[in-house]
């Protein structure tokens, strides 16, 4: 029998049901076996969130400070795992405070040690730069991360941002107003989770990992485009020098939060059109670096 580990955490239940879908042939598979572990923190995270607590988490999120979380079932802790399923969202561009306490834990050694590792992402588009802080981490607790797949809001960035912003703060996945698409992951993209999992199943079968990030990639489970990673680079440098002002010694946090929200709406609104721009009429000179970027993002050869 071969031990499979899911470890994620999820608010609106998104992860979660694009996790058991994936898990749902090595799941039908007899001969492996799969535990669950649901990342919780000590004090829950709102959701719905309201527009302070919202802002409220980017500092902690962005510089990537931990919370107490409840510790791991003890038999959870004492097994050894074949495979570890690892999801986890996006918050500020970095991995959500409920993850990133977990993988700066002494469980996390514990738990991922030696073992071969699958990250899945369900987030709304941006998550380039939040997996190098991922990678990291896994190696930290000496994991061996052996693929990825990306599940993403497929809409164009800017509807993406009205509709999670509906979505966040409302706590309902449905169409703003009746005419925006709706929020996150699409539905089909949820449901057709089941095809990673196939394709993940014929690797433990074999014992060998080593074409997943390929194989997977093909499979369309690696979703990102280049002018989001130019946004996800640029944004990072950004929100660094942010989150160190807003947890600077003086006090003020309510206000320079409030700085930091009017930032970001001009950064989405005013700014990335304008770096779009740019990015377009210097695209054919740049193609060949940034084609060298984006495999190396998608983790491909
Ligand atoms: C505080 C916060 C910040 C977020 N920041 C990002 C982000 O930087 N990039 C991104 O692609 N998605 C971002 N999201 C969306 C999440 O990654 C995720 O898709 C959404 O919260 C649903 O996940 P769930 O399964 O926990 O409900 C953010 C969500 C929250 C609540």
């Amino acid at each position: 029998m071969k031990k499979i580990l899911v470890i994620y955490y999820s608010q609106s239940g998104q992860l979660k049901e694009i996790s058991n879908n994936l898990i749902a042939p090595i799941k039908e598979s007899d001969y492996c076996e799969i535990d669950y572990y649901n990342i919780q923190p000590e004090n829950p995270f709102p959701f719905p969130w309201s527009g302070k607590s919202f802002y409220d988490a980017f500092p902690e999120s962005f510089q990537q400070i931990p919370v107490d979380i409840i510790p791991p079932p003890k038999d959870i802790l004492d097994k050894k795992y074949d495979l570890i399923i690892f999801s986890y969202q996006v918050w500020f561009l970095s991995p959500s405070i409920p993850i990133n306490s977990f993988l700066k834990s002494s469980y996390a050694k514990k738990i991922m040690g030696d073992t071969p590792i699958i990250t899945v992402i369900g987030c709304r588009n941006m998550w380039v730069m939040s997996h190098e802080k991922v990678k990291k981490l896994i190696a930290q607790a000496n994991g061996n991360l052996v693929g990825n797949v990306s599940f993403v809001d497929r809409h164009i960035n800017h509807v993406s941002v009205i509709t999670i912003v509906h979505w966040m703060f409302s706590g309902k996945k449905t169409k703003l107003y009746g005419i925006f698409p709706k929020p996150g992951v699409a539905q089909r993209d949820i449901d057709a989770a089941s095809k990673f999992g196939e394709i993940i199943l014929n690797k433990i079968e074999k014992d060998d990992f080593k074409d997943l990030p390929n194989e997977l990639y093909n499979a369309g489970g690696v979703l990102t485009k280049p002018f989001l990673v130019l946004m996800d680079q640029k944004a990072n440098k950004m929100f660094s020098l942010w989150s160190k002002f807003v947890l600077s010694k003086n006090k003020n946090r309510s206000f320079k939060l409030f700085l930091f929200k009017i930032y970001l709406w001009l950064a989405i609104w005013i700014i990335s059109p304008i770096v779009f721009l740019l990015f377009l009429i210097t695209y054919p000179i740049k193609k060949r670096k940034i084609d060298r970027e984006m495999n190396y993002y998608r983790g491909i050869e």
